[in-house]
């Protein structure tokens, strides 16, 4: 089968688009046909050399994928050939990735397709779903008429984030840093959109809502808290998920006299129940039309290397070139 994979970590040019021998389904995997991958901003870390796991050699990259079941392992009961999957969590913990024409998936990290959503909506959606949807339920707990706002609106989590967030019925507010991003998240919903590089941030969302944000989900890798915390509400919740070797100043007395609370997490240290309770909502919302994922541009597998390249670009050095998800077909 053809494969994007890495024989060492290193630059985006390490990816080599090959052959591999195709995986035979084990145990209570999978086999899926890929019909559509994405790329995540955790695959260019871990192929750049992260070391967060230890990497199967070859290493397949990728954590997301949608297509359809070509054969099922001796425990596997959930899925039959056939039928239509999505899924995520691959290519982290050890596991081999998703950028290859067939992956091999335990069945706890896979999904139905619904009908009427395409395998690169699908794979879109996916690993960005499942950490929205923690962050906004599991960890913030976001109730219908609280007020969130999101730091960095047009990106694949802050798109997602403001889709479900609205989809949960709260009021929604989001930055970004151009006049078509701060369109783009209005289409997608947001009741009030700013840009961050050009308007004050704090002033609109105090009119938005006098008591601040119940919740504050920041996408970016450098938090200024002295800037969030005073935009938090009484019992506010800060989600933070991005930004390992981020060192910020912190001011505590105004944030818990506040009865303000963080929460941090990364989606693949989830269970399997709280992963598939969040894909559950997701093909729902995906279903009635309430998540549309934003999908940048669609491009082929064989070009894996120049997507990761557009992918680095944008999350380590902001170069404003890409708005939403890079998905790529076999
Ligand atoms: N913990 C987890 O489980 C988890 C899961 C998924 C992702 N992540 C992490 O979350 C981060 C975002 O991921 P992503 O997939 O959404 O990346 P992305 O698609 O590259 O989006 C990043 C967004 O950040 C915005 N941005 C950049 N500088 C900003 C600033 N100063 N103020 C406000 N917004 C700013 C950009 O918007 P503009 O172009 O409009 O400026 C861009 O859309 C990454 O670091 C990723 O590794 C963590």
């Amino acid at each position: 089968m053809k494969a994007a994979y890495i024989e060492q970590p290193g630059p985006p040019e390490s990816i080599v688009y090959g052959d591999l021998s195709a995986p035979q389904p084990r145990g209570s995997e999978v086999l899926v046909r890929v019909a559509a991958v994405a790329v995540n901003p955790i695959d260019t870390y871990i192929r750049g050399g992260a070391n967060y796991f230890t990497l199967p050699r070859p290493y397949i990259v990728g954590c997301d994928l949608a297509g359809t079941v070509e054969g099922v392992g001796p425990q596997a009961s959930r899925f039959k050939a056939g039928d239509r999957v999505w899924g995520s969590n691959q290519g982290l913990l050890g596991r081999q990735g998703t950028f290859a024409e067939l992956a091999a998936v335990d069945e706890q990290w896979l999904y139905p397709t619904p009908p009427d959503v395409t395998d690169p909506q699908a794979a879109a959606a996916a690993l960005v779903g499942i950490t929205a949807h923690l962050g906004l339920v599991r960890e913030s707990q976001l109730k219908p008429g609280q007020t969130l706002l999101v730091n960095g609106g047009s990106g694949g989590v802050g798109s997602t984030v403001i889709q479900m967030a609205k989809a949960l019925g709260a009021r929604v507010a989001a930055t970004a840093g151009s006049p078509e991003r701060v369109a783009a998240c209005e289409r997608l919903g947001a009741d009030l959109a700013v840009n961050y590089k050009t308007e004050n941030v704090a002033q609109r969302l105090l009119d938005f809502a006098p008591a601040g944000a119940d919740v504050y989900w920041e996408t970016t890798r450098d938090p200024d808290f002295d800037r969030i915390v005073p935009l938090l509400a009484p019992r506010g919740r800060i989600i933070l998920m991005a930004g390992r070797d981020a060192r910020p100043q912190f001011p505590v007395g105004p944030f818990y006299v506040k009865g303000c609370s963080m929460h941090g997490f990364v989606m693949f240290a989830a269970t399997p129940d709280e992963q598939r309770a969040a894909a559950t909502d997701i093909n729902r919302w995906l279903s009635e039309g309430s998540l549309r994922p934003k999908i940048d541009r669609v491009m082929p597998l064989s070009e894996t290397a120049a997507a990761h390249r557009l992918q680095e670009d944008n999350t380590l050095r902001k170069a404003g070139t890409q708005c939403g998800k890079i998905v790529l077909v076999p």
